[in-house]
């Protein structure tokens, strides 16, 4: 395994070369995105694919997302196109939506999980771009983490999950977004939202109208619904989400049980600790910094963190979503 640092918007040529030839080799490179690092794999080669599922410990049932350098490359990947799919790629590639669409003959079983059906994405972050660009491939690249820990939004977050799993890891700083991408399945008569993230409903519902909302799947047939492994996203740590006005109570609670305590607040008043962090009250600021205040507290050895819940708003609906899986 290797770590090498890359300027994020002047990736050093010769590094992308030597990542994209090892991804055509049918080896692991975990790469940033604009929402948070990627292990990728050869899209197209399922004994690569399966080298993802064994570096992450994923359960079989647990499809992957395809990631093309551009929306010109979707039939490579993808048996089906339809006017939902072209608004919202239009509206939102590159960038962090993944569309789910009918899959092609070429991609591995692997990689949907036996499913009918491909997630696809065109991401916005010039590594990944160069990368996807100089390897002339589609790329399989599930977030670059241990199966149900948190995702990573920095390349030593990578190393420290699966460490020598990788073939490679391109390190270029903290991701901007931060948290996974918005997915999308387009297949449905009406789009349903499979797993909330930085573009909003009201966003997604602007470019298509009606949007459905999907409800969790459950027992271990492969998973229409991303994420639905109920723990998910989970630091070490156990995670409390608290109103506003018992924040302090719970943690003043939880220290007098002489544990180690973290907290994420954005308006709740808490004796301050170096592990009591003030969150924006923004929510793409929010979510852009959370998986990082979790990593932190995590690190930190806090036994417990105390969330402040936040507004039951369509904006805070990703972030929410996350919360709630950590904490379950
Ligand atoms: O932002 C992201 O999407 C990041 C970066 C690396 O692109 N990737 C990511 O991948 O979050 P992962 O594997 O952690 O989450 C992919 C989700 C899974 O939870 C899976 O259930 C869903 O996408 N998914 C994949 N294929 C699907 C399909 N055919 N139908 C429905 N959901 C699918
Ligand atoms: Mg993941």
């Amino acid at each position: 395994m290797a770590l090498v640092k890359l300027n994020p918007v002047y990736p050093d040529p010769e590094i992308i070369t030597r990542a994209a030839q090892l991804l055509r080799g049918g080896r692991l490179v975990a790469f940033p995105t604009e929402t948070v690092y990627g292990l990728g794999a050869n899209a197209l080669d399922a004994a690569a694919v399966a080298r993802i599922y064994a570096a992450k410990g994923r359960p079989k049932y647990n499809p992957l997302i395809v990631h093309v350098a551009d929306v010109a490359l979707v039939p490579t990947v993808a048996a089906g196109w339809n006017d939902a799919a072209e608004r919202l790629s239009h509206a939102f590639w590159p960038g962090p939506l993944t569309l789910v669409l009918p899959k092609a003959d070429a991609i591995p079983e692997g990689v949907t999980a036996g499913l009918p059906t491909v997630a696809v994405r065109v991401p916005g972050h010039l590594v990944a771009n160069s990368l996807l660009a100089a390897a002339g491939i589609p790329v399989a690249a599930p977030s670059a983490n241990r199966s149900t820990q948190l995702s990573p939004t920095t390349g030593e977050h990578v190393l420290r999950s699966l460490g020598d799993a990788v073939d490679l890891i391109l390190d270029a700083g903290p991701t901007p977004i931060g948290i996974e991408s918005t997915v999308v399945d387009v297949t449905t008569s009406t789009p349903t939202l499979l797993r909330p993230g930085s573009i909003t409903l009201d966003e997604l519902m602007r470019v298509v109208g009606r949007v459905d909302q999907t409800t969790h799947a459950a027992g271990e047939s492969a998973r229409p619904a991303p994420g639905m492994l109920e723990k998910h996203y989970a630091p070490r740590a156990k995670v409390f989400l608290v109103a506003p006005q018992d924040v302090g109570v719970r943690v003043e609670h939880e220290r007098a049980n002489g544990l180690r305590v973290g907290a994420l607040v954005v308006h709740a008043s808490v004796e301050p600790t170096p592990e009591i962090i003030i969150m924006p009250a923004d929510p793409a600021a929010y979510a852009a910094a959370l998986y990082a205040s979790l990593h932190t507290l995590d690190d930190a050895g806090c036994d417990v963190i105390v969330v402040e819940k936040l507004p039951e708003t369509n904006a805070w609906l990703a972030v929410r979503d996350r919360l709630t899986r950590a904490a379950h």
